[in-house]
């Protein structure tokens, strides 16, 4: 940690309003299948110099003592770079996205490494009842609503803080009705990265007014590294015996189903591949994996939800959160058309996996799910880690 601090304290990243300025950092990585060592960096913090809805945004770098880098921006909230060390201890970004602010403010682009609020995930007909009053908020999929709107967290510029090598404080106010959501939510999110090579997300919140909330992150993962092929070689496990199934619009249908004899059965580590084009309905109508898993620990202490391995590089990503469900994403939109990508490589079908922790999509018009609702005087506060580790 001393070490560490005073090459944060060097680097001159104390000034208050400045970015961490890494345009001279290079480091050794992972870039193809075949193990050809180039240099990848974290993007040229310049790129995310802007004024976006007349505030500034930049990049944020967090650095450990084995040398894991994190980038991060204040525009969405958004993870932008991820830097772990392989199976042979060459750095290798996990994390898809874009090298430029400007590829985050692109209509297409699918949340990449976003903060989702006011609430993750979809709401049935974009539309809820809170104490009798009905809330109608944007619909902008399919009749649904999706991760908070078209303005949602994902597309707001955050109040930054980094308060040194290893921690970033992201904050906001969401007003009352924003996106069509009751109350003036003040909103904190604090991203530390250990030295235990964990990314370590703390959410919290308060209303002055009865609202709902769900916050995740979207992070697109490609654990052999980001461009470097699909993800169906990933091996996956999933701490849960339930899923909630799905209509045609990806909204729950409210029963808890049972994985077991299912593809939904992830309970003992399976590449995500050996049964995404299986014929089940589900599958079908997610396009793929899609779904909330109900963990099996659903309380809300700190347990390990999933555990993924990227077998090229032997990256594994474990995810532990004090959330009922996770969201898991296999990236079935990626169709290798999105425009800017890093390192201008296109991302194509399942190239990337998304673990989103959350409260189960819909609650706030699914009376037995685990309710959303928050009221004042309360405090929402939940946290998510991705831990980076290494299996031979
Ligand atoms: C979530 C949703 C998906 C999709 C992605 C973004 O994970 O569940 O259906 O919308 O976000 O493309």
């Amino acid at each position: 940690m001393k070490a560490n601090l005073l090459l944060f304290l060097a680097a001159g990243v104390m000034s208050m309003s400045a970015c961490t300025n890494n345009s001279n950092k290079k480091t050794e990585a992972h870039t193809d299948s075949d193990s050809v060592a180039k240099t990848v960096m974290i993007p040229d913090s310049t790129n995310f110099q802007s004024d976006i809805d007349g505030k500034k945004t930049g990049l944020y770098v967090l650095t450990n003592a084995n040398n894991v880098q994190v980038a991060i921006t204040n525009y969405g909230g958004r993870i932008v770079s991820i830097l772990v060390p392989d199976k042979d201890g060459k750095l290798t970004d996990v994390s898809l996205g874009y090298d430029k602010v400007a590829g985050y403010q692109q209509e297409s682009e699918p949340y990449f490494g976003a903060l989702i609020g006011r609430y993750g995930n979809r709401i049935g007909n974009a539309q809820f009842v809170l104490d009798g009053k009905t809330y109608k908020i944007p619909a902008n999929n399919n009749g649904q609503s999706l991760h908070g709107g078209p303005k949602g967290f994902h597309a707001q510029v955050w109040d930054a803080k980094q308060v040194n090598a290893y921690t970033l404080e992201l904050s906001r106010v969401s007003k009352d009705g924003e996106e069509g959501y009751p109350g003036n939510l003040t909103v904190k999110v604090v991203y530390s990265l250990t030295d235990d090579n964990a990314i370590k997300m703390d959410y919290s919140a308060t209303t002055d007014k009865a609202t709902v909330v769900n916050l995740t992150n979207h992070a697109y993962f490609n654990l052999n590294g980001e461009g470097n092929g699909d993800i169906n070689d990933h091996i996956l496990t999933i701490n849960a015996s339930k899923f909630t199934p799905v209509d045609a619009n990806l909204i729950p249908t409210g029963e808890l189903k049972d994985v077991a004899g299912t593809p939904f059965d992830f309970t003992k580590p399976t590449a995500i591949g050996e049964r995404v084009n299986a014929d089940d309905e589900q599958l079908k109508l997610g396009k793929g994996y899609d779904h909330n898993f109900v963990l099996t620990n659903s309380s809300t202490e700190l347990k390990q939800a999933a555990k993924v391995t990227g077998p090229k590089t032997g990256i594994t990503l474990e995810v532990l959160t004090t959330e009922p469900g996770i969201q898991f994403y296999g990236g079935n939109f990626l169709d290798g058309k999105l425009k800017d990508c890093k390192g201008g490589k296109p991302y194509q079908h399942r190239t990337g996996f998304c673990l989103e922790t959350q409260h189960f999509p819909d609650s706030p018009n699914k009376p037995a799910f685990p309710t959303t609702t928050l009221k004042p005087g309360v405090e929402y506060k939940t946290t998510t880690l991705y831990k980076f580790s290494v299996e031979k």
